[in-house]
């Protein structure tokens, strides 16, 4: 069978990648989508169950800082298009062992490049590069209205931050020097089902069903500036599509909250799911020390993406809070098989033949 496109999509085991491959699998039946994943920790093949039998999907295990077989893959499928998401995700891991994170973002990033540009030996008509990458590389907000534009000078504080502004850069870098079409793009943080439970949404939810502390770093007082994981990927469809090579466009949904605020959110939400009374288990909440560089403020702009591509969020956090909790209520083995380690063993088992 002959696809109309080939698209590689790296790290699609993990939380936002699942998503993204979800929706191009079904949204486009004659694009063939190639996912490369690693599965480290982070990266679980049961976020794909409901399409792993579809036609047009692979899923190819492969560590993107292996070059040569990067260039194999390339080949292999004649690649003309990459969204790449694959990337050591967790900040406080990046605190812990920031090489990983240098290797994997950086140097896992540049060999995909490298095989995209010996790959396409300059020709790039119908190609594209597309790099996700976070808010996080624009560094700290106070608390005076101001929001991250394209234009805001990177300042990542986090090795996390840092290694994904040297990936960022090395993308621009491969448009400036030898003509590659990437695109690359700013998004704010996701929530929603499948994401792994080191982040704070999906831990609280857990930590609440199980009545374990809900650990708040220092006051609680930081803000983030939340956006519904299903509208990150539809951007990414509109973006892979229609955005302008050589561009940077910011994804968020102006929707800023206190830590403290939206984990009041979230207990209340569980305990009401749950049937428990207002407030059964507020007592949770545990106050511990900070996270080191711990980034004050995020809040992105994307006015841009608005005005120039149409997009905007499609639904409300109320909305998106209340269908993400209940979906980690209602999917508790998805949550037991990996607080339990069974998911790695489960699925490796499962595709030992495959892979
Ligand atoms: P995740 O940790 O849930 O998933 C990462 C995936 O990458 C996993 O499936 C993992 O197995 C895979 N991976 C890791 N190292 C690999 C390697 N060397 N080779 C191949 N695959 C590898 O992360 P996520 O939250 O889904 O984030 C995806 C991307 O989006 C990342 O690049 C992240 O920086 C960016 N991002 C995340 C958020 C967020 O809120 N989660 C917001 C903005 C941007
Ligand atoms: O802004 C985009 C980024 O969002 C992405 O680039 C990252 O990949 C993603 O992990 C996320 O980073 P954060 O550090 O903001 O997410 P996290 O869920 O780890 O933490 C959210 C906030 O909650 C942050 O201010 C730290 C705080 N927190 C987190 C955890 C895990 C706690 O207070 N307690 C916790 O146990």
């Amino acid at each position: 069978m002959s696809f109309k496109r080939n698209i590689l999509i790296t790290g699609g085991a993990g939380f936002i990648g699942s998503h993204v491959v979800r929706l191009f699998v079904n949204k486009y039946p004659d694009y063939r989508i190639i996912n490369l994943d690693k599965l480290t920790y982070a990266g679980n093949l049961a976020n794909l169950k409901d399409i792993e039998d579809k036609p047009n999907y692979t899923f190819v295990k492969a560590d993107i800082c292996d070059f040569d077989k990067m260039m194999e893959i390339f080949k292999q499928y004649n690649i003309d298009g990459v969204i790449h998401l694959a990337a050591e995700s967790h900040v406080d891991r990046s605190i812990k062992d920031p090489f990983t994170f240098a290797q994997t973002n950086v140097m896992g990033t540049l060999s995909l490049l490298q095989a995209a540009k010996l790959s396409w030996d300059g020709d790039y008509d119908n190609k594209r590069f597309y790099h996700i990458s976070t808010d996080e590389v624009y560094g700290a907000l106070q608390f005076d209205g101001t929001f991250f534009e394209e234009t805001t000078k990177y300042d990542p504080h986090s090795p996390y931050s840092a290694s994904k502004a040297g990936s960022d850069h090395f993308v621009r870098a491969f448009h400036d020097t030898y003509g590659m079409p990437t695109i690359v793009t700013n998004c704010s943080n996701n929530y929603g089902p499948y994401q792994f439970p080191e982040k704070l949404i999906p831990l609280f939810i857990n930590n609440i069903r199980h009545k374990k502390p809900l650990p708040v770093y220092g006051k609680g007082e930081n803000v983030r500036d939340w956006l519904y994981v299903v509208d990150h990927a539809r951007a990414i469809d509109v973006i892979f599509h229609e955005g302008k090579t050589a561009e940077t466009y910011n994804i968020g949904g102006f929707n800023e909250w206190k830590n403290i605020d939206i984990i009041k959110v979230v207990i209340k939400t569980v305990d009401r799911l749950l049937g428990n009374s207002e407030g059964t288990s507020d007592h949770l909440i545990t106050y511990v020390t900070d996270r080191a560089g711990h980034d004050l403020r995020y809040a992105i702009d994307s006015t841009k993406l608005k005005t120039e591509l149409g997009w905007e969020p499609s639904l409300q956090f109320e909305e998106g809070i209340e269908k993400t909790v209940r979906w980690y209520l209602d999917n508790q083995e998805w949550m037991d098989n990996i607080t339990s380690g069974e998911y790695e063993k489960y699925y490796s088992d499962m595709y030992k033949n495959k892979l």
